[in-house]
């Protein structure tokens, strides 16, 4: 089996999965309650909390965790949004959003907050002078991926963050989801506010993420309970998630610092070989993140080469199904000026760190023959 769908989801880590279920057997108690249970919980949330810390490089009290990056981006934008209105109702955000982005800023929209939805040049990159251009003294909030999902391009948060530092009513929020351990990011150097991170993107389980919200900042917290997590994120915490969601940040942290050059000579390598098949376009340009390659085969249905690789044992993915007004387009893709052809026959290669040369290798050779057998049977 060769998985290439890793920015979809990961493998979780066994040693991931082993101390999930260690602490949710042994530590099983409502880190809230004050018997010994209780307070044991307790101790572990603590722990997890500063080794989370530790590893972002920020304050303990910077970290809430979530069930995953859509909660993250959610509790930022509308958190930040809903607590700040009395000082302007403007946002700013990219044309090229994962959709939990997207969708929060429509709703917001919907209740009388106003949205620029900056364009990006043709390799999926925001331009640091439009959103210089498009700040007004209303703008409460500027949400920017680190990495597209879709393409793998990566925006340049550092000089966000340097134009928004300066301004006292303006957040800055990262979706980092797709960049964490793989392109790194210093959020107190970038001048980041808001950061979003998910656990199953990093070989940690579904339903576990972190938002990193800088200290000091109100947010209108969206849930509201009995206060937990300061009382940003209330309800009963997910100790064993949490527990394991650090544990794969320290591992891919580790990989990241290791294995800093493994992925871009996969990335390389995967360029290479697609390069010989003809009928291969690259989507995604050079010297983005080495962990997503976007590619379209023009003329064939992204599905049908999907499920002839699939039965190959060989897995990748289409566009992420996000909101578009044609459903078969990539509105990431169209957003780099691609042609329609090209927009509807988008394909996404994801590596993790676990993939090696060998399994591109048999992929480029897969591939190659599917086209093949296709192109005959299409005559
Ligand atoms: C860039 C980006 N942000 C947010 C998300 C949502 O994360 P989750 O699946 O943990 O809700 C994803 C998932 O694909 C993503 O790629």
């Amino acid at each position: 089996m060769i998985y290439f769908d890793n920015s979809a989801t990961t493998k979780p880590d066994s040693t991931v999965l082993q101390s999930f279920q260690q602490i949710s057997q042994q530590y099983y108690g409502n880190p809230s309650s004050i018997h010994r249970f209780g307070l044991e919980a307790q101790t572990l949330l603590r722990k997890a909390h500063e080794q989370a810390a530790d590893i972002l490089d920020i304050d303990v009290n910077e970290v809430v965790f979530t069930s995953g990056g859509t909660e993250g981006n959610n509790i930022a934008i509308k958190g930040i949004a809903l607590a700040h209105q009395n000082k302007g109702k403007h946002i700013i955000t990219s044309q090229i959003e994962h959709p939990s982005v997207m969708e929060a800023c429509k709703s917001l929209e919907n209740i009388g907050f106003e949205v620029t939805y900056l364009p990006v040049n043709d390799k999926g990159i925001v331009d640091v002078h439009h959103v210089q251009q498009a700040l007004r003294e209303d703008t409460i909030l500027v949400s920017i991926m680190h990495i597209n999902n879709e393409l793998g391009s990566i925006q340049p948060v550092k000089e966000i963050g340097e134009l928004v530092k300066h301004r006292t009513t303006t957040y800055f929020h990262v979706d980092h989801v797709q960049g964490f351990g793989k392109v790194p990011l210093s959020l107190k150097k970038d001048g980041v506010d808001l950061c979003t991170i998910s656990g199953h993107k990093i070989h940690g389980l579904k339903g576990t993420g972190l938002l990193y919200i800088r200290k000091g900042i109100n947010i209108f917290p969206l849930f509201d309970g009995g206060a937990q997590q300061s009382n940003y994120r209330s309800g009963t915490e997910n100790v064993a998630g949490i527990v394991s969601l650090v544990k794969a940040m320290r591992l891919i942290n580790e990989k990241q610092k290791n294995n800093r050059n493994y992925l871009y000579q996969l990335n390389q390598l995967l360029r290479d070989l697609l390069q010989e098949i003809s009928s291969v376009q690259f989507n995604t340009a050079k010297d983005q993140a080495p962990h997503i390659f976007n590619f379209s085969v023009p003329g064939y249905k992204p599905e049908v080469i999907i499920h002839a690789l699939g039965e190959r044992d060989i897995f990748i993915s289409t566009k992420s199904a996000c909101s578009s007004k044609k459903p078969d387009e990539s509105t990431v893709l169209r957003a780099i000026g691609l042609s329609e052809e090209r927009t509807k026959s988008g394909l996404r290669v994801s590596f993790s760190y676990q993939n090696t040369e060998e399994e591109i290798e048999l992929f480029c050779r897969s591939l190659r023959k599917v086209i093949q057998q296709l192109s005959l049977v299409m005559g």
